[in-house]
């Protein structure tokens, strides 16, 4: 999602109009605006900011406002889930995720307030006012410092009351914000793009901080209410840099995203101290889930190679036998399938017709079925029984990779979820998972550190014809979905393989001009890929070893060692694909591909 405000000399509803144009990329399923025109006067519709400039009447004016893109989390996107929500004389716009949101509109619920979307923002719009009207009155900056302090999750939140005029307030957490300094007025945007033309000058506003903005003049203070300051900044990017918040590509901007993307799809859901995941969406009666006979995973693509990941975790931590179908072949075989099993459909577009059309067949047959997509309101949520998100924003560059190590989240966390139902794994096996699950956004940030090595190595083999990547048992996921970024974004011919695979026929293809990139976490395989390692050495490839930081035996038998910190065997297929990633794209950066738009491919396949 993008937020935006405006206060100054100017018309805000252009202003702010053409600032969430230049924030559509984060998110376009609905908009709107709140201006203040002697009162607060609000605007939001379904769709693209287009829709919402039809109905914005011409005589609206004002020189304060407050707007919003949405990219949906928490409700469908209908116009009435778009931001800005009110609370009488109060409209709120806010980009994150409040993920104690439920108990809070209990409580607001039971004060007496109504609620008239499903979103999680609606609550700090009717907290904020529950405070501000409450006996002594409160300004909009105390009552917004008195709002976030309840609020657990992230947010960058722009507010206004008709009680206070004059000021846009705004607070921040783990979401991004940022202040751009006019002549005579000031902006707030979840990103500098949101007011590039009018400044260049900005501050970044830091977690735990609020603040006020006047046409001339800019309060930030933290949460104890002392004055903060902070020096102002001069932007040095063109338009099309800061999109992609000064990356080269999308990719590797969305390579980047992959920390908060991952928090995002876990948050609200890990409980560390029970050993349990909450996933109260996928609406399964706990002895529905101990009779399920089977699961099966259907998918294309990246989708499919996470669900071949979650095979692997379906059985080990629910016990629960799962096959994985490729979608367009799933549809047209004569599946045996029952009423005691569940169909999985994983789909980040939500839209990708074979799949669609293999869920449909599923369902004919009775089974139940969850859709673990990152697109609320895509057509599969309609056609599932039930949806699991993945959280990590909108993708924009065609090889999907965000939205990939989403779905391993999800993957995971319903893994452990029915495992722990049907008894399958202990609270304190789910604990050290849940633990190692919260490690993941610090430790990809640290693979992302290294992304000098990595691309040193990509560099060193961009002239290659031919890659192979192997893997075993949960790292041969990883190796497919390794050569698939590969060959997507290279154009180099990749196989992914499950090492042991390896003598019964791709041997044959091994010479000193083939890298061959070999996954070698620590787990119970580890002794394994070291034999593979050690086959097609003696065929003189180059391997390159993607292992543990603390595997100090690697070395003696590879070319070139990527680390990767260690982590619960389980989860380091996540660590390994964030290296496989940057792999291929510094690969593609050499040979200077099309890297957000691959030839002849497309981000979402809506055709047959
Ligand atoms: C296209 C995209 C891939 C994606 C696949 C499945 O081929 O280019 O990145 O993995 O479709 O898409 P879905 O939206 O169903 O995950």
């Amino acid at each position: 999602c993008g937020i935006v405000g405006y206060i100054g000399d100017g018309q805000a509803v252009p202003i702010l109009l053409e600032s969430l144009k230049m924030l559509e990329y984060r998110g376009y399923d609905s908009a709107g605006v709140t201006v203040f025109n002697e009162k607060l006067e609000t605007y939001k519709i379904a769709g693209r900011i287009k829709n919402l400039e039809e109905i914005i009447p011409e005589n609206v004016s004002g020189n304060i406002g407050i707007g919003h893109t949405r990219w949906a989390t928490h409700g469908k996107p209908e116009t009435r889930n778009a931001h800005p929500h009110t609370s009488s004389d109060i409209s709120v716009v806010h980009n994150g995720i409040i993920e104690n949101y439920l108990e809070l509109k209990e409580r607001l619920i039971d004060q007496g307030y109504e609620f008239k979307s499903d979103t999680d923002t609606e609550v700090i719009a009717h907290l904020l006012h529950s405070k501000m009207s409450c006996d002594d009155k409160i300004c909009l900056l105390d009552g917004l410092a008195q709002t976030v302090k309840e609020l657990d999750g992230s947010y960058a939140i722009a507010a206004l009351s008709n009680n206070d005029p004059d000021v846009i307030a705004f607070a921040r957490k783990d979401s991004p914000l940022v202040i751009g300094i006019g002549n005579g007025s000031n902006y707030a945007a979840s990103d500098v793009t949101a007011f590039l033309k009018h400044t260049k000058e900005v501050i970044f506003i830091n977690d735990n901080e609020i603040g006020l903005l006047r046409p001339d003049s800019i309060e930030i203070y933290d949460l104890e209410g002392n004055s903060v300051s902070r020096d102002t900044e001069t932007i040095e990017w063109d338009l099309e840099a800061a999109e992609k918040a000064g990356y080269e590509h999308f990719m590797l901007k969305e390579i980047h995203e992959q920390p908060t993307s991952i928090q995002n799809t876990f948050a609200g859901k890990l409980s560390e101290l029970e050993g349990n995941v909450t996933l109260e969406e996928i609406y399964l009666k706990p002895d529905e889930v101990k009779r399920l006979r089977r699961a099966t995973i259907i998918a294309c693509g990246t989708s499919w190679n996470a669900g071949i990941l979650g095979k692997y975790l379906f059985e080990k931590l629910a016990g629960l036998h799962t096959d994985v179908e490729t979608a367009s072949e799933f549809r047209y075989s004569n599946p045996v399938l029952c009423g005691e099993e569940l169909t999985i459909a994983i789909t980040q577009s939500g839209e990708t017709a074979d799949t669609l059309a293999a869920v449909r067949s599923s369902a004919s047959y009775g089974c139940r079925s969850i859709a673990i997509t990152n697109v609320v309101g895509s057509t599969i949520t309609r056609e599932s029984d039930s949806v699991l998100y993945t959280r990590a924003g909108p993708e924009i560059g065609v090889a999907a990779t965000k939205t990939f190590t989403a779905q391993l989240m999800a993957l995971y966390m319903l893994a452990i979820n029915l495992g722990r139902t049907r008894g399958v794994i202990s609270a304190n096996e789910a604990k050290d998972l849940i633990v190692g699950i919260k490690k993941l956004p610090g430790q990809i940030q640290k693979v992302l550190s290294r992304k000098e090595e990595i691309n040193e190595c990509a560099v060193q083999f961009a002239d290659k014809r031919d890659y192979f990547f192997i893997g075993r048992y949960l790292n041969y996921p990883v190796a497919l979905e390794g050569a698939l970024k590969l060959k997507e974004i290279s154009y180099i011919h990749a196989e992914g393989y499950a090492a042991g695979e390896l003598k019964h026929g791709p041997l044959a293809l091994i010479t000193d001009e083939t890298p061959v990139v070999a996954i070698a976490t620590k787990g119970h395989t580890y002794e394994k890929i070291l034999s593979n390692i050690k086959e097609v050495k003696a065929r003189d490839a180059t391997v390159i070893a993607v292992a543990d930081d603390d595997d100090t035996e690697i070395d003696k038998y590879v070319d070139v060692v990527i680390r990767v910190p260690p982590t619960h065997e389980l989860l380091s297929p996540v660590l390994s694909s964030v290296t496989l990633q940057l792999l291929s794209y510094y690969t593609a950066h050499a040979k200077g591909c099309s890297i957000d738009k691959p030839r002849n491919l497309a981000k979402s396949v809506t055709v047959e």
